[in-house]
Formats: structure tokens, sequence, C-alpha cells
């Protein structure tokens, strides 16, 4: 096409050049040649810059030869390849936007400082926002919890999510989750959850009133039934056997509705409890007792290791539960001629409370199921040790109202490890440490 485009050009300056030798003047002939072919040039980039200022795209281009034939047809594929691509690219984002619409779910995009950038059609039913209002407003304006501000500001940890009422209808229970993407940018995720935390509601009341009312026959039915055992001629009685199961069994399910009834108070009031000094070291020499005499039998090395000094702000009764439940579960768990090994001491992250044993040990599987309601590992076995599976869901509940959380490890043959952790916060200088510090000073 180039190639066509010189000889042109040599053609036409020829030509100027023949037609002025002829009239006697070369130089002018060929000035007029090269002007010729200048003003065909400018003819065509007119023609081109008109086409180009046409508003509609899909107008044929205009008519050229030479290199103009194929600029013109050049351009005209280009744009009709970007048109194609702009209607794909508009098909894709309708449907974003149609599938973003009909999620029931909220959306939120949220910009690296918590701004909001883009919501969907859920969002303004669930979480009331609008636009262009709400837009670039910081999300913690709109949704004013204090707990929600520091889940915002923790977004990297996805895994978590949290339970709030809607602000805009209080009706309205959600559970809102941040999943972190590209550059700093987070999406909120706030699902409808009215429906499933009534019916938790419903279970809770349920489970509460049944082990409310089973309380009294339970308690007249052990009364009696301990009477009936105690008695020293019963043991000629042919029914003394069947009789101490009975007592043994109800015994249990007395255990059972108060671990119940418990759970049901702890989870009733989800917010933190400031309650009182807890005298742990205390606490420990009683549950050794406790531990030394439930598993008299087993002949296990039970040691403690503890920071006689350190106490805790706290609910004692449920503190001691907790602690209780653990060191119950280390010596059941623990084959005979086994090692207990109790910790209490504090770091720079809070204090904590550690049960360590040579136990049978848990399969990663199973660890993060051990805080559920009645789960067991081995059902058979647990059955045997007495045990219903509410003790570690009973553990999870009473550091979580003491603004602590467990962690469990555990290896399968070789043994677990059970820590109740608490924040700093809770930790009371110790009356010694106090007299100490008086002394000194
Ligand atoms: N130290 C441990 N070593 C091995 N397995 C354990 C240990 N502690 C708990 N488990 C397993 O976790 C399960 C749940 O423990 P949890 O304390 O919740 O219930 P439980 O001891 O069976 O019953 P409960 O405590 O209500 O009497 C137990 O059944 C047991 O299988
Ligand atoms: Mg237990």
């Amino acid at each position: 096409m180039l190639l066509a485009e010189y000889w042109r050009l040599i053609l036409i300056v020829s030509l100027g050049a023949f037609v002025g030798f002829l009239l006697g003047d070369i130089s002018l002939g060929m000035l007029i040649g090269m002007s010729i072919y200048l003003i065909r040039h400018l003819f065509y980039i007119n023609k081109l810059s008109k086409w180009l200022a046409e508003p509609k795209s899909n107008v044929e281009p205009p008519e050229g030869n030479g290199i103009w034939f194929g600029i013109f047809n050049r351009i005209f594929k280009l744009q009709k390849r970007n048109k194609s691509q702009k209607v794909k690219l508009a098909a894709a984002l309708t449907r974003f936007q149609e599938a973003a619409s009909a999620m029931p779910d909220a959306m939120i995009i949220l910009t690296q400082e918590g701004k909001i950038e883009w919501f969907n059609q859920a969002a303004r039913r669930l979480l009331g926002l609008k636009a262009p209002q709400d837009i670039e407003q910081h999300i913690s304006n709109l949704i004013r919890y204090p707990a929600f501000k520091a889940f915002v500001e923790n977004q990297l940890d996805a895994e978590r999510d949290m339970e709030i009422l809607s602000p805009f209808d209080e009706s309205l229970a959600l559970q809102l989750r941040i999943a972190p993407y590209g550059k700093g940018k987070a999406l909120l995720v706030a699902r409808d959850i009215t429906q499933v935390s009534r019916l938790e509601q419903v279970r809770r009341h349920f489970v509460a009133n049944i082990s409310h009312e089973l309380r009294t026959p339970l308690t007249v039915l052990t009364g009696y039934m301990e009477t009936l055992t105690i008695n020293k001629k019963s043991h000629e009685n042919p029914w003394f056997q069947p009789m101490q199961h009975m007592y043994a069994q109800t015994n249990r399910m007395q255990g059972i509705v108060k671990d119940l009834l418990l759970l049901t108070r702890l989870e009733n009031y989800t917010e933190s409890i400031v309650g009182a000094e807890v005298e742990v070291p205390e606490l420990i020499e009683m549950l050794l007792e406790e531990a030394r005499m439930l598993g008299h039998d087993k002949t296990q090395a039970l040691t403690a290791d503890y920071d006689s000094t350190l106490r805790i702000m706290g609910r004692r009764e449920d503190i001691q539960s907790a602690f209780s439940n653990l060191v119950s579960n280390a010596v059941r768990y623990t084959p005979k001629g086994g090692r207990i090994h109790i910790k209490w001491f504090s770091d720079a992250t809070g204090a904590h409370f550690i049960v360590e044993d040579s136990g049978m040990g848990i399969s990663s599987m199973d660890i993060p199921r051990l805080t559920e309601r009645f789960f067991r590992v081995d059902e058979a076995r647990s059955r045997e040790t007495g045990g219903t599976g509410l003790g570690l869901a009973i553990v999870k509940h009473v550091l979580q109202r003491h603004d602590g959380a467990l962690s469990i490890t555990s290896e399968l043959g070789k043994g677990s490890q059970f820590s109740c952790n608490f924040p700093d916060t809770r930790i009371v200088i110790s009356k010694k440490q106090v007299s100490s510090i008086n002394n000194a000073g």
C-alpha cells in the first residue's frame, strides 16, 4: 500500500515536472505537482475528521483510494471491535448488577478506610443504606455499635462473624461477615438470621423450661432413693442393686439438668460480667482435691504449678464450673498411670489457666466441634465415664462472659492441652503484691 503511494507521489511530481518542462519551468511544475498531492491528502484528512466526529459510530466510512482506503477500513474495523466489546462489558455489568440486587444478603464494598463504596439492594432493605447520601460515609457512622467498630477494624480476622440487630429495623437479626479482597478493600456481607435466631430462642426457652420443670421431680426421686439405699437393712433387700443403679442414674440426670440450666443462664446474657475477685489459687487447691477423689483408682500423677498471687475478676461459681470441667475431663480421659498438670500464670497477653494431660488425645477433625452441646468424641466411652458432652460448651460460654477464650491443642494418643485465656484487664493485683509494694514504699 505504501509502495503504491510512493509511486503515486513520483507519478504526480514527474507529471508536474513534465508539464513544467513543456512550459519552460521544471521546478514550478514539480512544486505544482507536489501541491496537488498534498491537497489530495488534506482532502482525505478532512473527510476522516468529519467521519470521526459523527455521533453514531456505525456510519459507513467515507470512500477513499490508495492508502486512505486502507486507513478508513482499519479504523472502521477497530470501531466495530470496540463496540462489540462495549456491548459485552455492559451485558456483564448488567448481569452482575442483577445478580447483586437479587441477592438476599446485603453486600457492601468498603474502602481501606472503612468508607462505603458500593452496596446492593438488600443493603437498603436490611441496613437502611441510601444512595447517594451514604456513599463515601464511614460504615461505623451508620452502624453504631462499639463492637462493630472493632469488628471492622479487625477485618483481617475474616473467619469470625458477628451478630447484631439491624440499626435500621431492630426486629431484624443480622449476621455480619467481612471478606478482605484486592488492595485493602473489603466486602461486608450481612445475612438476615431473624428466623434462625427466633428458633434458637424458642429452643433455649424450651430447654430452660424443661430443665426447670424436671428439677423438682428429680430432687424428690433422688431424695427417696437416697433414703432407700442408705438404710442399713436395705442390703438384704433384693431390690438393693437396682435401687443403687436408679439412684446413680437419677443423680446423673440431676447433673445434666444443672448443666443445662447453667448453660441457659450463660447463653441468655451475652454481655460480659464484672463479678468479684476470684481466688483462683484457692480454687486450684480445691480442684486438685476433687481430681484426686475422682481419679482415686487411676494412680495418675497430678501436679500443679500456679502463681499464688494471681487472681481475676469474675463470677466464682462460673469459673469454678469451667475449671472443674477441664480438670475432670483430664482425669476421665487419661488412662491409669497418666500425667495431669495444671498451670496458672500471667504474661503480657493476660492470665492463663492450663490443664495438660497425657491422655488419649483428640483428633484435629473433632477439636472444632468439642464445644458443641452434647458432642462427645467417643459416645460409648463417654457414656461409660458418665459424660454428657455439656462440659466444654459451659467452659466456652463462661470464658466468653469473662472476655476470654478457650484454646485447645491435642494429639491423638499423646495428650491434650486446654487453655483458658483471660485478658489482662481481668487480672487483679493481689493483696500480697499490694502489701509488698506497700512494704517497699
Ligand atoms: N482431656 C481430654 N482428653 C481427651 N478427650 C477429651 C478431653 N476433654 C474432653 N474430651 C472429649 O471431648 C468430649 C466433650 O467433652 P465435654 O466436657 O464437653 O463432655 P463430657 O466430658 O463428655 O461430659 P460432661 O462434661 O458434660 O460431663 C468428651 O466426651 C471427650 O470425648
Ligand atoms: Mg466434661
